[in-house]
């Protein structure tokens, strides 16, 4: 059998870039910044496999270029927004993602977001390197209690589930908005409505989708306790920044915290960058080093079985295989 062509959008952690070259000869990225569009066009062509981040946008157009024998797209992540993944449906590319790996890292960091702008952290941080403690003051920096509060989890997947299963040692009341999720964990499910109005915390964990796009607008801002703090680990799209920086501005919520925002990197003359009450962090959700050695690993395995005409082992669009 002829070698595989096979293109690495990045040095991946070695993990999983150790697994592709037990099999093959892969051509990888091995800049910092991702390849640009007009690069990564010119890179694809002709490969049978692709192995991608989620910083690169795998459309029609890319399936195109790279040619009809194109065999897999295998990206390290969990979310594949950023994959035509109809497009590679209608035809017959198999596409892979790395659930379960980063559920862990994932709700933890979304508690350390959840916890961080409760407690001021950042904040507190600034204030000790700007020189401005001075004494321990009865109102300085005061925050908000999570214990005995009441925490929204929008999304009740694998991550919203884990979310749930940090929050029982807090003695917090858990709420979900899921429709399609199962009762886990003492959590209760409600409609949207009542989970805003409730809840002291909301913290998102949905998928981004042309349904979800933009579901934190000014309406659903507006349903939110004026003490309340948003936090969102899922996808920057999900939240209406504009309506997110009114809000926090007019002290219509309490405060976010943002792993990931739209665009990302988030340009630094965002106005959400003017904000003391707005904490956000380089979307490091699954940034443990174990959890990105699995990613890159379950990536390998996924790009590794496609080119041998396998099933992924973890393969979002399976319908490919019942034609
Ligand atoms: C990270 O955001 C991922 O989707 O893996």
């Amino acid at each position: 059998m002829t070698q595989p062509c096979i293109f690495i959008t990045r040095l991946i952690p070695d993990r999983g870039l150790a697994l592709v070259k037990q099999h093959f000869h892969p051509d990888v990225w091995s800049d910092e910044m991702p390849p640009s569009r007009a690069e990564l066009l010119q890179r694809v062509r002709g490969v049978d496999g692709l192995l991608c981040l989620l910083t690169e946008k795998i459309d029609a157009e890319l399936m195109d270029a790279a040619g009809p024998q194109l065999k897999v797209i295998s990206s390290m992540s969990v979310g594949v927004d950023h994959i035509d993944v109809s497009a590679a449906t209608a035809r017959g590319i198999p596409v892979g993602n790395t659930p379960g790996v980063l559920t862990d890292a994932t709700a933890d960091m979304a508690f350390a977001l959840l916890l961080a702008a409760a407690r001021r952290v950042v904040e507190g941080e600034k204030y000790v390197r700007e020189g401005k403690w001075k004494t321990w003051h009865p109102q300085l920096l005061l925050g908000a209690d999570f214990v005995g509060s009441t925490l929204g989890i929008v999304g009740f997947g694998r991550i919203g589930q884990a979310v749930a299963k940090r929050a029982k040692g807090f003695d917090v009341r858990v709420l979900f908005h899921d429709p399609s999720a199962e009762l886990l964990h003492g959590a209760q499910p409600v409609d949207l409505d009542t989970l805003l109005q409730e809840s002291d915390f909301v913290s998102i964990h949905v998928p981004l989708t042309p349904e979800t796009k933009h579901l934190v607008n000014a309406s659903f801002l507006a349903k939110m306790k004026p003490s309340a703090i948003l936090v969102n680990t899922s996808r920057g799209g999900v939240v209406d920044q504009t309506a997110l920086y009114t809000a926090l501005k007019s002290h219509k919520i309490f405060a976010a915290a943002l792993d990931v925002t739209d665009p990302e990197p988030l340009p630094m003359d965002s106005p959400l960058l003017e904000l003391e009450n707005c904490l956000i962090v380089p979307h490091l959700g699954s940034a443990s080093k174990h959890t990105r050695e699995m990613m890159a690993y379950l990536a390998a395995e996924n790009l590794i079985a496609g080119l041998k005409g396998e099933k992924l082992p973890n393969c979002v669009n399976p319908e490919i295989y019942s034609r």
